[in-house]
């Protein structure tokens, strides 16, 4: 079968496949616009399963996108803590006061209008005008990338944007009339079945009769992909500061690398002992007593922060930073999981 005879059976088996054995997700049970976008940025860098409790945790918040424009900036980082890529939230809010003042509070409709709204690109385009809109707009993520390189047998490697272009371009010439239901059959053929984690179960696909990867004994092999390039690696020493039952926070810098949030006072790189207590002496603090040090790791898209934490109990609250129990951190700031790691181990609350 040619690659044009794959793509053109794709509606008429997936579309039945997904009714039977779509699974039942928060933000499948409508097609209001604002569901759909904020579904899909959610989704983009984070599983499913995380997804849901933050998305139900969001709209109850926010339930609508005139309330997302108005939304302080501190609300919108605390609902979304701990999900990671904060930009994503920044251009919600940017994106909704521009769907406020520019379209009347009615979600744009066209592609190209949703496609210029901050933080959304050709993806998250086509998922909305797809499965808010029923428009014929493909949305090809890393999931349809490797459902389609299996079916096809494509070796080209699938982060090649001129693949992706390709696949976008065959995939607009058979959307079928129910578009939403079409997109999302794909991704969840992706997400379940041809999974990116283990080997395709193709037992269980409704497409093996046609896949190019199965009969040819390749699908477990592909996708191909570029090699990765590496990630810089960065030391750091996390200072716990604790005080009464109170821990030292402060708002990092308003560019870069989690800016606007809070975080646990640092250093650069992992000195030892004695000039870290050198340098808490420089912060204005006095230490009483260092009662541990740990080894911590997060890992960003293109930097790994390797870390020591060095728990600190000091004499008085000072040194310009913010107060805060356990208490009043988790519920009133957003502490990025990098740092928020080193007080999950506390419990004096
Ligand atoms: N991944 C990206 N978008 C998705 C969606 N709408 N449903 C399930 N998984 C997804």
């Amino acid at each position: 079968m040619d690659r044009n005879d794959v793509f053109a059976r794709l509606p008429e088996v997936l579309l039945p496949w997904y009714e039977e054995h779509k699974r039942e997700l928060p933000w499948r049970t409508d097609r209001e616009p604002y569901h759909i976008w904020l579904s899909e940025i959610m989704l983009q860098q984070t599983r499913v399963e995380a997804v849901k409790g933050y998305y139900a945790r969001f709209l109850k918040a926010l339930p609508t996108v005139a309330q997302l424009a108005e939304a302080e900036e501190d609300l919108l980082y605390k609902l979304w803590e701990g999900l990671g890529y904060y930009n994503r939230v920044r251009n919600l809010k940017k994106a909704a006061r521009i769907v406020m003042e520019q379209y009347g509070g009615e979600f744009p409709r066209d592609y190209a209008s949703v496609l210029a709204l901050p933080g959304i690109g050709p993806y998250t385009a086509g998922a909305i005008c797809s499965i808010a809109f029923e428009q014929a707009e493909p949305a090809v993520d890393g999931n349809v990338l490797r459902v389609i390189s299996r079916l096809t047998d494509d070796h080209t490697p699938v982060d090649l944007p001129a693949y992706k272009k390709q696949v976008w371009d065959s995939l607009r010439r058979i959307y079928p009339r129910r578009a939403g239901d079409f997109t999302q059959a794909l991704m969840e053929l992706g997400a379940t079945v041809c999974g990116p984690d283990k080997k395709p179960d193709c037992k269980v696909c409704p497409c093996r009769d046609f896949c190019a990867g199965y009969g040819n004994g390749t699908a477990d092999s592909l996708p191909v992909k570029l090699p990765k390039s590496k990630r810089r690696k960065e030391d750091k020493t996390v200072l716990i500061f604790s005080c009464d039952g109170r821990y030292a926070l402060e708002k990092r810098q308003e560019k870069g690398l989690l800016a606007g949030l809070w975080q646990l006072p640092n250093l650069p790189g992992k000195p030892d002992l004695q000039d870290v207590l050198g340098s808490v002496e420089q912060m204005g603090l006095k230490t009483k007593d260092v009662l541990r040090v740990t080894q911590r790791q997060h890992i960003f898209t293109h930097v790994q922060w390797d870390m020591q934490g060095v728990y600190i109990e000091v004499a008085e609250p000072a040194g310009g930073f913010l107060w805060y129990t356990l208490a009043q951190i988790r519920e009133h700031t957003a502490l990025p999981t990098a740092f928020r790691q080193f007080l999950e181990e506390l419990t004096d609350v």
